[in-house]
């Protein structure tokens, strides 16, 4: 499934439920969450008294991309909150609390997707592509909304793509930062899925549509 996923990160939030009801007036089906601990990312953004008056106002997906330390500790506290999506880094955590992480998700019947810094190379993910939902392939260093897209994480959105198609797995490909027009139709020609926007969709001056950025 291809669709847009408003990071809320851009957005007003002394008016966070006007501008989630701008999220589902675009036609997107996610509402991207940015957690950042300050540790993991060199920066602090919001975490779960935010994500549960997300959920109270809308019941869109609610992708929660945890750019924290230790993920694997706040897992329960996510899916409290209402969270549909966890995602994670890879980085965050070795290859055992990786695994046991994924089997707490999906045992409370959530969904997880796993992610890559600029830095990790495509074949880091290769090994858990059966056992994830998503991969979230960064397109920027994460922890700062407002970036310049790097295009050299194409190669990577492909390289998954094709292991992805190879293995006959139906796991989607999000791809997060300096996402706009120019940049979603570069990923999505390169093999992404789902479109995490910040700035070009909370600071546009009209509401993106998803139908026709997604060229549906
Ligand atoms: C960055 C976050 C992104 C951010 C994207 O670490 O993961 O989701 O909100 O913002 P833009 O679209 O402005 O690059
Ligand atoms: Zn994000």
């Amino acid at each position: 499934m291809k669709t847009l996923a408003p990071s809320i990160l851009a957005s007003d939030m002394l008016n966070l439920g006007a501008e989630i009801k701008k999220i589902e007036e675009s036609g997107s089906k996610y509402v991207h969450i940015d957690v950042m601990d300050g540790c993991f990312v060199p920066n602090i953004s919001f975490g779960m008294p935010v994500i549960s008056c997300v959920r109270k106002c809308t019941d869109l997906i609610l992708d929660v991309h945890a750019m924290i330390v230790e993920p694997d500790r706040y897992i329960n506290d996510f899916i409290s909150c209402g969270a549909d999506i966890i995602t994670f880094h890879i980085e965050a955590l070795d290859n055992e609390r990786i695994i046991n992480a994924i089997e707490l998700i999906h045992s409370k019947g959530k969904k997880v997707g796993l992610s890559l810094k600029p830095g990790t190379v495509a074949e880091e993910i290769f090994p858990y592509l059966e056992l994830i939902d998503m991969v979230l392939v960064m397109t920027v260093e994460p922890g700062f909304g407002g970036q310049k897209f790097m295009h050299d994480m194409m190669k990577k959105v492909t390289a998954i793509k094709e292991k992805i198609t190879q293995l006959d797995l139906s796991v989607d490909i999000q791809v997060d930062g300096g996402i706009n027009e120019e940049t979603l139709k570069i990923s999505k020609k390169a093999g992404a899925d789902i479109f995490v926007l910040g700035t070009a969709f909370f600071k546009s001056p009209c509401i993106p549509n998803a139908a026709e950025l997604l060229d549906e």
